[in-house]
């Protein structure tokens, strides 16, 4: 599927293409604190970058443009409001550049749309450091994280991968070791869900439950000091312990209760996953993907087909964690 007038490069376009290739990730904790007095949360976020990649390609152009292939193409929108675009758009201002520069962007899209992996965080930390190099502007790394903080929250994330804990909300990165490499499964839903209408539902389960939702409520968010040496050591069944802390339906993700609230269909999901061997299951940052820790890949194998034949997922797709960041590939 494509999206957007003639993928490939258009006429008057030369053939300089930069592409650069940006990890998925996943939320292994996603403690939400209150809300601040800018409407966001205070977080603490522990973010594993995945092997599941978009890849940013920049082309010299006659006048900006953007086009995006991959199975869910028809539902990235094309307009101002892409965060490919508007990175572009801020490095070119950061460097006082202007409109002198138009590119064009491609988007290949391997990354669960608006499905709580980063997949718009991804293309926005893409698109900056692609139009980096083939402007040779030169940014730094400091720089480069300041301008990702300003197209949202998880995309210093997308840029660096790895492992790290966000604090703030969840742009204050600290990087954190991984003494292994962990197997996921991914069940990808049909449709996607609205980041701000998950926190928002958050918000409402916490007033309704008597807790209220403002700072001044909602203690400090912390990591879990066992899921942190859970990463550490590179153990998978200590990790699964700490996504479910309390076995059942407890989950190391503030914002899971709020998924399933919005989507009660995820619980299905989820059950299918944890029947067919996965150590642990969870919904991914604000959903609707579920997240899936397995033992090894073979494990990975069984829960993935499993998923597939349960019809309670759109697709599952493995991955491992943790993964590179934004990386030039050519
Ligand atoms: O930063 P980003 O643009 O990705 O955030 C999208 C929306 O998610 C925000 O407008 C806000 O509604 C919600 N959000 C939040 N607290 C955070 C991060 C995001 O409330 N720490």
């Amino acid at each position: 599927a494509t999206n957007g007038a003639g993928a490939g490069a258009g006429a008057g376009e030369d053939s300089r293409t930069v592409t650069v290739r940006v990890p998925a990730k996943v939320n292994v904790q996603l403690a939400v604190g209150g809300i601040r007095p800018d409407g966001f949360h205070g977080l603490a976020n522990v973010f594993l970058a995945v092997s599941l990649y978009d890849e940013v390609s920049a082309t010299p152009a006659a006048t900006p443009r953007l086009t995006v292939s991959g199975a869910d193409a028809g539902q990235v929108p094309l307009d101002d409001s892409n965060l490919a675009v508007r990175a572009a758009r801020a490095l070119a201002t950061h460097h006082g550049l202007g409109e002198s520069d138009p590119v064009h962007l491609h988007l290949s899209k391997d990354i669960p749309v608006a499905g709580g992996m980063a997949g718009g965080s991804a293309d926005a930390a893409g698109a900056l450091l692609a139009c980096d190099a083939l402007w040779n502007t030169r940014t730094s790394h400091d720089e480069l994280l300041a301008l990702c903080a300003e197209l949202g929250s998880d995309v210093p994330f997308s840029l660096l991968g790895g492992a790290a804990l966000g604090r703030g909300r969840g742009e204050l990165l600290t990087p954190l070791e991984v003494g292994g490499t962990f197997h996921w499964v991914f069940a990808v839903a049909d449709g996607g869900l609205s980041t701000p209408a998950v926190y928002g539902e958050c918000d409402r389960l916490r007033e309704a439950s008597g807790g209220g939702a403002t700072v001044a409520d909602v203690g400090e968010p912390e990591p879990a000091p066992a899921l942190l040496d859970a990463l550490r050591t590179g153990d998978a069944t200590a990790l699964a312990a700490a996504l479910a802390p309390h076995g059942g339906g407890s989950s190391s993700n503030d914002l899971q209760s709020a998924a399933l609230s919005l989507r009660p269909s995820l619980a299905a999901t989820l059950h299918a996953g944890t029947a067919a061997g996965a150590l642990a299951a969870l919904v991914s940052g604000s959903g609707p993907t579920c997240a899936f820790l397995t033992k090894d890949a073979d494990s990975a194998e069984t829960v993935a087909a499993a998923l597939l034949a349960s019809g309670t997922c759109r697709t599952a797709r493995r991955a491992t964690g943790p993964a590179p960041g934004a990386t030039v590939v050519g």
